[in-house]
């Protein structure tokens, strides 16, 4: 493990681990990207997931919100979808469209096109990434890793790309559910050696993004998606048990109660729930969450009043402030500040009104 400056920053590691802290952590999915003119003026010059494979320019890209803004976090950029990559599918992102697979998985015998990765080898580009960025950040604010969820690897793998209702993924957990227990099984070993792997090149937080669980139905997720998620999280504590993992099952309503039965420390919550309602069904868990994103396309004082409104309802304990999904490349970033600044101002706010707590 290389030997990377102090922490400075505390505050999201802290909360991660349910720690009480004097006001919420706060970071924004997606944090880093079209929105800022820094990014749009690099990735002029490079291509997406060269930025990936370049460990310096992942690292300058992951530090630009760190820049700006008093974030709490921030997290490697990269993308889920590295691992198909690794795995031979070809993807592209094309400009408008989002990612396009070459040759997405049509039937169970298109398995046997997919290769079983060196991970330190084929991967190895966003350890370094890892590394590099930690170094830069230089105990600025901890360091978070990320990988997609086997079921959302899968949906993209089949689909072949962005889709609204990913019926071809869907359907192929009715015509053969064997088959996708093997791939979302092989999904599952390599995730964890992957997770495993950041950690080592220094991440110091993970999370999961099953930006597609919402799709399926909760008996669906409970065969399906439930049994990988929660060996991935028991992997990580069993295999570097002080690192924090996340998992955010985007628009599985049904999902927080199960997911509260897992070794994930930090439940993501979208806009559509309510932390007064979940909070309820997941004990000692820490939420994450949960402001609409479209909020910061509105004036100031309605995105501090949303702000207000979204860190009462989480209450003043157990909480990392974030976005319910990904900044959108329309936001204007001083609207970001206003939020960042809004979550600081009020969060310290409502914890220092909170009489102290006697235990
Ligand atoms: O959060 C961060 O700032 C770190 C970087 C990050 C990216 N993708 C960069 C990226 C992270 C954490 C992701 C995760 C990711 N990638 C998810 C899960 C989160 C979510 O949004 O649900 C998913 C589903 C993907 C797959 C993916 N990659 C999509 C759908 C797209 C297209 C997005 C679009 O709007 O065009 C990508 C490409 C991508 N990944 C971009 C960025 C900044 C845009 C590429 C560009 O610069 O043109």
């Amino acid at each position: 493990m290389p030997d990377f400056k102090p922490l400075q920053n505390e505050l999201f590691l802290r909360a991660a681990r349910g720690e009480d802290t004097p006001r919420a952590p706060v970071w924004m999915m997606r944090q880093a990207g079209r929105y800022l003119p820094e990014y749009r003026a690099l990735r002029a010059e490079e291509a997406f997931f060269e930025v990936c494979r370049t460990p310096a320019l992942a690292a300058e890209v992951t530090l630009q919100p760190i820049e700006r803004f008093e974030l709490d976090a921030a997290i490697i950029f990269s993308d889920i979808l590295v691992v198909p990559q690794a795995m031979g599918m070809d993807v592209r992102i094309v400009k408008g469209e989002g990612p396009r697979f070459d040759a997405p998985l049509d039937e169970p015998r298109d398995l046997e096109r997919l290769l079983t990765p060196d991970v330190k080898n084929d991967l190895g580009y966003v350890f370094d990434a890892l590394t590099h960025t930690r170094e830069d950040l230089a105990g600025r604010v901890p360091l978070i890793g990320f990988c997609g969820a086997p079921w959302t690897l899968m949906a993209y793998m089949i689909e072949g790309g962005g889709s609204k209702h990913f019926v071809k993924a869907r359907s192929w957990l009715y015509r053969y559910p064997e088959a996708s227990r093997e791939l979302l099984e092989t999904l599952t070993d390599l995730l964890i050696e992957y997770l495993v792997g950041q950690v080592d090149a220094g991440a110091q937080a993970v999370q999961i993004f099953d930006s597609w669980a919402g799709l399926l139905g909760p008996s669906e997720f409970q065969t399906f998606v439930l049994p990988s998620l929660r060996r991935i999280a028991r992997s990580l504590k069993e295999f570097r048990p002080e690192v924090p993992s996340i998992v955010f099952a985007r628009g599985a309503h049904y999902a927080p109660a199960m997911l509260a039965e897992t070794d994930f420390d930090v439940i993501s919550l979208d806009w559509s729930m309510d932390p007064r309602d979940v909070r309820p069904l997941v004990g000692e868990k820490v939420l994450q969450g949960n402001l609409d994103p479209a909020v910061l396309f509105a004036e100031p004082e309605i995105i501090r009043d949303e702000v207000r409104r979204m860190l009462s309802q989480f209450g003043t304990t157990r909480h990392i402030a974030n976005l319910g999904h990904g900044m959108h490349p329309d936001h204007d970033p001083e609207r970001a500040q206003v939020f960042i600044d809004a979550v600081h101002e009020i969060s310290e706010e409502l914890r220092s009104a909170q009489p102290v707590s006697s235990a």
